[in-house]
């Protein structure tokens, strides 16, 4: 028996061993710690050395008097030990002779139920602690619910502390009963009770003597014996290809397996381009394979030159995922800033990334008994169920089919931070809206055609390379007047640029968009598709629009690729009033015209753009000389 603080070298040692991923789940004070610890403890799953520290410690910071105290050997973080409390998910790493075991500690507290969720989204198994002198807790059923809602299809209800209750059977059964009514809302098909005490040693590697009433085996074999294998789904392939690797002549296409198996020779699918693979060979670190399966990490090779990119998946041709982007989602929502409807976030799921708009939040759950609140925002710790709308085809399975594939992440744009995991449910009907704004293609049966001409041959011929200088900023902050003195710049040194402007595109291509949310969204989108198609011809394009949505930036970046290059025009929204070059600020104060940006229409300011220019203090010419800078150091012209 061993322990071994390096994952890597632990999963390699125990690659073909059988594997138990488990959560510790508990509130605060229930005894997870000193459980963990006894776990690793009784079965001699720790080093000598580390013993001797720990007993040094136990003296010191022990709770329990001086006698060993089994949850130091856990309380690994320096802050938990000088606090008392456990402030972020462990992991911990065992194996006895039938199986390997990769703990994952999380938190107690209803602050971290974030930790908890993200531990619990990769685990087979969870222990719900129970301190038997308080039962059943709110924090028991948060924890459980959110067990249930992950996935998780096994939970071993652990009653504590039970030699502090006189080892009563009594106390035991009532507690199970509790949890047992709660439990049957639940969506988890096995759930498992043991007394024990953790402190003591009862019912953990072995029996012991206060319990004769306990029907359970002890906790550790349990844990050694209970069937995982058929939760795993090796059936549906899903390869989500996270990298190209392109290195003289090889190409060839890493991630993790989502699910399934795959196998040299299979016949594929790509997802989005719908075209074939053949899989000529298999690649990991230690050499090739015939196959491989959820969830290694490994590189194929295939016949023929494809579409695959980061994003792309690979299945079976009559197995494929669904593509969409409206969808029902239950949500975990993490974030002390609350969610609303109509808010535009950035979803994350397997390897695509794309923003998204919450069009409604249709409830969320009293955890205490599972009824549905009427609700129209998520507060931190929130679960809820809600309708999205990706700004892209996302590829996908509901969470009830594919755990890996149904499962996601939203990340605010403006902090970058993980705010909500959320599981698809199922994907709901297009709207009018959603057609003519073609979030997907309307027309099926459509393939791209590529042509001969090269964009290094287009870059050869044009003398420069191509890009997109999207500027940003309110109306009157400059984006125009700094547009064209740049378009007239670069001509001069002999570069093809062209600028697109907000006023003009709204004459002709957007005559049909107004200022909503909505048509902003559409102006920006269609501009980014413009911006593209310019590129791909090879020139430079200025885009100067207000583009006040981070989300719809963002999207435009995703679409334009590493050509994109934001610039923020920044400029106070009392210079701007002051300017106010159209007469507009005047007229949207006068109520004349509506849904002015920075005057009742907000402006999401960039976090991180590639430049930012302040024309307070800038002339027009500095402006453009630090666009240039920004070009020539980006190698797109000389
Ligand atoms: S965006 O928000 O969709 O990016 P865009 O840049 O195309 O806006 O158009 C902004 C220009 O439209 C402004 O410079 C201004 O001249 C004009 N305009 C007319 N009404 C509005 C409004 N309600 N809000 C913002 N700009 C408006």
């Amino acid at each position: 028996m061993t322990t071994d603080l390096d994952i890597n070298a632990y999963l390699k040692r125990h690659e073909n061993k059988d594997m138990l991923r488990f959560l510790t789940a508990g509130s605060v004070d229930d005894g997870k710690s000193t459980l963990i610890g006894r776990l690793l403890y009784d079965a001699k799953m720790i080093y000598e050395d580390q013993l001797q520290a720990l007993k040094k410690d136990s003296k010191t910071h022990g709770t329990v008097d001086g006698e060993f105290d089994p949850a130091l050997l856990t309380d690994g973080l320096k802050a938990e030990r000088e606090q008392g409390i456990t402030i972020d998910v462990a992991y911990r790493y065992f194996s006895t002779t039938k199986r390997s075991f990769i703990i994952c500690d999380a938190p107690g507290h209803e602050q971290y139920t974030r930790n908890m969720a993200t531990g619990a989204s990769h685990c087979d198994l969870a222990i719900i602690l129970i301190d038997a002198h308080n039962g059943v807790m709110p924090q028991t059923k948060r924890h459980s619910f959110i067990c249930g809602l992950l996935g998780i299809k096994h939970l071993v209800v652990a009653v504590n502390k039970m030699d502090a209750v006189g080892y009563d059977e009594e106390v035991f059964l009532k507690i199970r009963n509790d949890y047992e009514s709660f439990a049957a809302k639940l969506d988890v098909p096995d759930i498992h009770f043991i007394p024990i005490s953790a402190l003591k040693g009862d019912n953990i590697v072995d029996g012991g003597d206060n319990m004769p009433w306990s029907k359970s085996e002890p906790l550790l074999s349990y844990l050694e014996n209970i069937q995982i294998a058929s939760d795993r789904n090796l059936i549906d392939l899903r390869f989500p290809v996270q990298y190209v690797n392109r290195c003289r002549g090889f190409r060839g296409y890493c991630g993790s397996i989502a699910s399934g198996v795959i196998r040299k020779g299979d016949n594929l699918t790509v997802l989005p381009s719908g075209q074939s693979a053949k899989i000529k060979s298999i690649v990991t670190f230690d050499g090739e394979h015939e196959e491989a399966f959820a969830p290694q990490a490994v590189t194929v090779t295939v016949d023929g030159e494809l579409d695959i990119s980061r994003g792309s998946m690979l299945s079976r041709p009559n197995n494929v995922p669904e593509v969409g982007s409206r969808f029902d989602a239950n949500l975990v929502w993490m974030s002390e800033k609350p969610l609303h409807e109509h808010d535009r976030l950035l979803l994350k799921a397997n390897t695509q990334t794309m923003p998204l708009t919450v069009d409604a939040i249709q409830y969320r759950f009293d955890i205490n008994n599972l009824h549905r609140l009427d609700t129209d925002s998520l507060e931190v710790n929130d679960i809820g169920r809600i309708a999205i709308t990706t700004h892209r085809p996302l590829i996908f399975d509901t969470f009830a089919r594919n755990r890996r594939t149904g499962a996601f992440i939203l990340i605010d744009p403006s902090s970058s931070a993980t705010v909500a995991a959320g599981m698809i449910l199922e994907q709901t009907r297009q709207t009018h809206f959603d057609k003519t704004s073609g979030m997907e293609p309307v027309s099926k049966n459509i393939f791209w055609e590529k042509t001969e001409v090269t964009p290094e041959s287009r870059e050869k011929l044009l003398g420069h390379r191509s890009a997109t200088i999207w500027l940003t900023g309110l109306s009157g902050s400059g984006k125009s007047t700094i547009a064209k003195a740049l378009e007239s710049r670069l001509a001069v040194m002999g570069i093809n640029a062209f600028v697109l402007d907000g006023d003009n595109v709204r004459h002709g291509l957007n005559r049909d968009l107004g200022f909503s949310a909505e048509d902003r969204t559409e102006n920006i989108r269609r501009i980014s598709e413009v911006a593209k198609l310019f590129n791909d011809a090879g020139m430079l394009v200025i885009t100067s629009f207000i583009s006040p949505f981070r989300a719809d930036r963002e999207e435009a970046r995703q679409v334009i690729g590493d050509k994109f290059c934001e610039v923020f025009v920044k400029t106070d929204i009392a210079i701007c009033m002051e300017r106010d070059p159209k007469g507009l600020y005047r007229k949207a104060k006068d109520g004349k015209i509506s849904n002015f940006t920075g005057i009742d229409s907000p402006y999401e300011e960039p976090v991180e753009p590639e430049l930012a220019l302040d024309t307070t203090t800038l002339s027009v010419e500095e402006s453009v000389s630090a666009i240039i800078t920004v070009l020539q150091n980006n190698h797109i012209c000389r």
